[in-house]
């Protein structure tokens, strides 16, 4: 039988005015995204924590699944309603993967990087991913839901997720030991307020993001909508485009897509 979440626990753990300042917690949902649209669309203030042992649909960028056997992981979206026009909302996702980052690796003391545009990695493996999904009215934003996937005790011996094992990884797996998941997901809900708030009153996510950026200045192959594209990865602009000069000397702002070291011969490459 899963281990559920503690709801009490959390809470007495919890030092936030605004995340969080409702939380519904879910043992089996669809995909806490779409609870959060649901609330979203009727009008719900921001702040509200939607929160899952297990989801049945899970889902990923670019139409991908997000699996994580019940008990074993943090999956749980945020409402919230940034003061930002729909094209700046990167910086949304920039923020929450930063507070991401930064929770976890003072939790755990592992060290963990950042790979454009949303993934969370631990030894070059990804760990984390958030989906940031918007309600948008013509030029204006709604809402924006964020949604965060951390593989906290997933152990990729369980069969559904044994083909994983290659690209992701778990904290459990990089500490050695099982994580207790309530203090860590306090502790994450608290950073990701600060950063919110921050956001919130104008503070650019950029810079600090950008110094735990993996691919920064390296030779990088970009999958996106329109096919590959190999260039340099400087780094990226302000709302999140990554800047990736080709080969002609172009710099090129990149909207969507995913991104790989470019392999060199002979050397494998894990991310
Ligand atoms: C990605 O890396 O592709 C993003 C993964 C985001 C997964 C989380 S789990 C909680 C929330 N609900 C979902 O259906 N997806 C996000």
């Amino acid at each position: 039988m899963a281990k559920k979440l503690c709801m009490q626990e959390l809470r007495a753990r919890l030092h936030t005015t605004v995340i969080g300042n409702r939380i519904l917690y879910y043992p089996s949902v669809g995909s806490t995204n779409d609870v959060a649209r649901t609330l979203a669309v009727a009008g719900a203030p921001e702040g509200i924590v939607v929160l899952a042992d297990e989801q049945t649909a899970g889902r990923g960028r670019r139409g991908r699944r997000w699996l994580a056997p019940a008990g074993t992981c943090l999956l749980f979206s945020l409402l919230l309603h940034p003061p930002l026009a729909p094209h700046q909302c990167q910086r949304l996702t920039m923020a929450c993967s930063l507070a991401l980052a930064e929770s976890v690796e003072r939790y755990t003391g592992l060290a963990l990087g950042l790979k454009w545009p949303n993934d969370l990695l631990a030894s070059n493996n990804k760990v984390g991913g958030i989906l940031t999904e918007l309600g948008i009215q013509g030029e204006r934003l709604e809402y924006a839901i964020v949604g965060i996937g951390l593989n906290v005790n997933l152990d990729f011996t369980a069969p559904e997720v044994a083909f994983l094992r290659d690209q992701a990884t778990s904290l459990a797996q990089e500490m050695g030991a099982p994580v207790a998941r309530e203090p860590l997901l306090a502790c994450i809900l608290n950073r990701l307020e600060a950063r919110y708030l921050a956001l919130c009153d104008g503070w650019s996510p950029r810079q600090e993001w950008t110094a735990r950026l993996v691919t920064l200045n390296q030779q990088v192959v970009l999958s996106g909508p329109g096919g590959e594209l190999e260039g340099w990865a400087e780094g990226v602009d302000q709302d999140g485009a990554l800047l990736l000069r080709l080969e002609d000397g172009r710099v090129v702002r990149v909207l969507a897509g995913d991104v790989r070291l470019r392999p060199v011969e002979g050397q494998p490459t894990a991310i």
